[in-house]
């Protein structure tokens, strides 16, 4: 799998932060009911590694992912885990060298056109914009897609359901990222319908590309 076919499995990547282990498979479940499939897991809590790998073991339709990733350390164990993509809040010469040749889609994350020209000359031209609505969200990829045409983002940070069609509907966008299709409470309280049902209304906005 390339970094296109990644983006282009599901118009959102989740961004998910797993508290209690024995929730991570049943979530999982809940996403790809509603035609999600790539996962990004965060190496935010302890349980993360382990997260991926049940996931990875035990819901075949998911392709489980590692986000958060600041280390070269950290995505050698991700992938040891099983995980099958890689994101990061930014990009170091060590975590380039790294993700390069690493054998899995990575996506750095980028907020500025200099990130994004040194990303592209790392060779990443999939990028994670992000905090996207911090850093200027549709009006910057707009303007960005003058100068950088062939760079390609999932914007992430401040997108929800209400906005994600709009960032969609960019030329230079192909999925974007969020964490709000993961609500602290419904896993708290296993509503795996209500992640359902989130999941197939982000789903449904997704855009033809060419
Ligand atoms: C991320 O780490 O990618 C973001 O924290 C997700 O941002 P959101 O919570 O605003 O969706």
């Amino acid at each position: 799998m390339n970094p296109t076919e990644l983006v282009d499995l599901s118009p959102v990547i989740p961004v998910i932060v797993i508290d209690d282990l024995a929730t991570s498979v049943d979530l999982a479940r809940a996403l790809v009911a509603g035609g999600v499939r790539a996962l990004e897991v965060t190496l935010r809590s302890p349980a993360a590694l382990e997260a991926i790998r049940a996931i990875h073991g035990q819901v075949p339709e998911a392709v489980v992912g590692v986000g958060t990733v600041r280390t070269a350390q950290q995505l050698d164990a991700a992938i040891s885990a099983g995980a099958r993509f890689g994101v990061s809040p930014g990009l170091t010469e060590d975590l380039a060298r790294a993700a390069t040749g690493c054998g899995i889609p990575f996506l750095p994350g980028v907020a500025t056109a200099s990130e994004a020209m040194r990303a592209a000359e790392l060779g990443f031209n999939v990028l994670k914009l992000f905090p996207a609505e911090a850093v200027g969200g549709i009006p910057l990829l707009k303007s960005w897609f003058g100068p950088l045409p062939e760079l390609r983002f999932c914007p992430t940070g401040g997108i929800h359901a209400a906005n994600m069609g709009a960032y969609l509907a960019l030329p230079n966008v192909r999925c974007v990222g969020g964490s709000w299709l993961t609500p602290k409470e419904a896993i708290l309280h296993h509503d795996w319908e209500s992640i359902t049902t989130l999941a197939r209304h982000a789903v449904s906005q997704a855009q033809p590309k060419p």
